[in-house]
């Protein structure tokens, strides 16, 4: 992540790496007025806390705008934090120790798998698909059969980096099924307001009858995103949370939480969000085009119906840390599949920005894009054709499961530099031999249902605390051996 970051104060001309918009999107000049205006009127705002009446205000407003999307929320249940970043760290360092294991979806934001590493905390990784995010049957398999999960974080609305929209349906399911099993439910809501349609999508906290859904929101998207303001309302946590928020950050800017209330009291934040999402709306169907005009055969792009991402799906053979190093080369820049998983399942997939105006120049950064990777495809078949083998790499088949290197590669760190092993020629996928996962015992097939199949298997060595620990059928396994599970959907990523 701490590259991805650093790729953005670089000199990188095309920047479609992180999930934000560009400035032009925001309104600067206004913002900037308001906020000269905020201080004149009420200088203590730059040495003081916000007072009792304006944090009122800040509260009453955003209870104000959760109702208007199904949200009921007390005043007194608004916590308001450094970034929804920190909402969330909050909720796991109320709720988890060291060592334990907390569920999230996969593909997952890269972000997430970063502050969970740095609790000490393991992942357990969900299946998720850009058609309606993360698979509750899935999720019902690791709670029974896996290791004790502590608590759940997911995004309902516009998942990154799939963009997938949980049906109201699944939500609903996701809330009793988490209850059935005692799973606190950390939901991020980063995206809700940046809705294509014409309702913004409810939360999973709106059917919360028990306070046990900590919801975790955010304006760094839909509002100013240097602003740094997020939110939380934690039910039954919320005291405790609170507590933890004094103890760490304190407060948020006061400045900045005044010009927010404002904009949120005059409509103004209505008015620019919805500018916002119409701008959105337009750049993404605009890159997804663009994409599916200029990328190899095979690849497949979900159109989202909200956020700023843009999910693409190669064909298997793609190596999209390989093409970000060539991307770069001509002064663009993407997210490759490697970071949204500990396990190197989407190696074959990239994250793009529609935060990005439509010009000629991000046309042609779209188009060599496509061209570098179609050119990426054809280098490999010759290699192969060179090497004596025969045949494109096939796609899995429906059914057979994935399978992961047996030892499992570490995930990259600075740079994405070249790797060697990924990087050197390497054999069409059909035609490897299968690694070794399941400690010389076949994996065994422990669940099935509507045609899907879930593979329950070990694997040895343990590729780090983001790793996912969960059932191994097989006797002699302990539980420290055991690191992955393989999950195999219909549709699944
Ligand atoms: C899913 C998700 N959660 C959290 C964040 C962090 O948001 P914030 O900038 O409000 O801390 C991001 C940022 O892109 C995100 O995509």
């Amino acid at each position: 992540m701490s590259t991805l970051i650093q790729l953005s104060s670089s000199a990188i001309q095309y920047q479609l790496h992180m999930a934000e918009a560009v400035s032009e999107l925001y309104p600067t000049q206004e913002l900037a007025q308001q906020l000269q205006q905020a201080l004149l009127r009420q200088p203590t705002l730059i040495d003081t806390h916000l007072s009792p009446q304006d944090q009122q205000q800040l509260h009453r407003e955003i209870t104000r705008l959760a109702a208007s999307w199904q949200l009921e929320l007390a005043e007194n249940q608004i916590l308001v934090t450094h970034g929804i970043t920190e909402a969330i760290s909050l909720a796991l360092r109320h709720l988890t120790r060291p060592g334990d294991t907390v569920a999230v979806e996969t593909p997952v934001y890269f972000g997430l798998l970063q502050t969970l590493e740095s609790l000490g905390l393991k992942a357990l990784e969900i299946p998720c698909t850009p058609d309606s995010g993360l698979s509750l049957e899935a999720l019902e398999f690791a709670l029974r059969h896996g290791p004790a999960v502590k608590c759940l974080v997911c995004v309902p609305n516009f998942q990154n980096p799939t963009g997938a929209l949980m049906p109201d349906e699944h939500k609903k399911r996701l809330l009793a099924l988490a209850r059935r099993h005692g799973v606190t439910v950390i939901e991020d809501d980063v995206f809700g307001d940046l809705y294509f349609g014409q309702q913004r999508p409810t939360p999973l906290k709106a059917w919360d009858r028990d306070g046990d859904v900590i919801y975790c929101a955010s304006f760094t998207k839909s509002f100013a995103p240097a602003f740094r303001l997020g939110w939380l309302s934690g039910g039954r946590h919320h005291a405790a949370l609170t507590r933890l928020r004094d103890s760490s950050s304190l407060a948020a800017s006061s400045l900045l939480q005044r010009v927010l209330a404002d904009a949120l009291t005059s409509g103004e934040y209505a008015r620019r969000s919805a500018r916002l999402r119409q701008q959105l709306a337009q750049q993404m169907q605009q890159l997804a085009d663009a994409v599916l005009a200029a990328f190899p055969h095979g690849t497949q792009v979900r159109r989202p119906q909200g956020g700023m991402l843009l999910w693409v799906q190669g064909p298997e053979a793609l190596d999209s840390n390989q093409l970000l190093q060539r991307a770069l080369q001509q002064s663009i820049s993407f997210a490759p599949g490697v970071v949204f998983s500990a396990e190197p399942r989407f190696n074959h997939c990239l994250r793009l920005k529609f935060g990005q105006p439509r010009s000629p120049g991000l046309a042609d950064a779209i188009a060599t894009l496509g061209r570098l990777a179609r050119e990426q495809l054809v280098s490999r078949v010759s290699r192969q054709r060179r090497q004596g083998l025969r045949g494109w790499p096939k796609r899995r088949q429906a059914g057979v499961p994935a399978v992961a290197p047996a030892s499992l590669p570490a995930r990259p760190q600075a740079g994405y530099g070249r790797r060697s092993g990924r990087d050197a020629p390497r054999p069409p996928a059909a035609q490897s031999p299968a690694p070794d996962h399941n400690h010389g015992h076949p994996a065994r097939l422990a669940w099935r249902k509507n045609g899907s199949k879930m593979l329950s298997s070990c694997a040895a060595g343990t590729p780090g605390p983001r790793s996912l620990i969960t059932t191994c059928t097989h006797p002699g396994c302990s539980a420290h051996d055991v690191t992955s599970i393989k999950m195999v959907l219909p549709g699944a990523l």
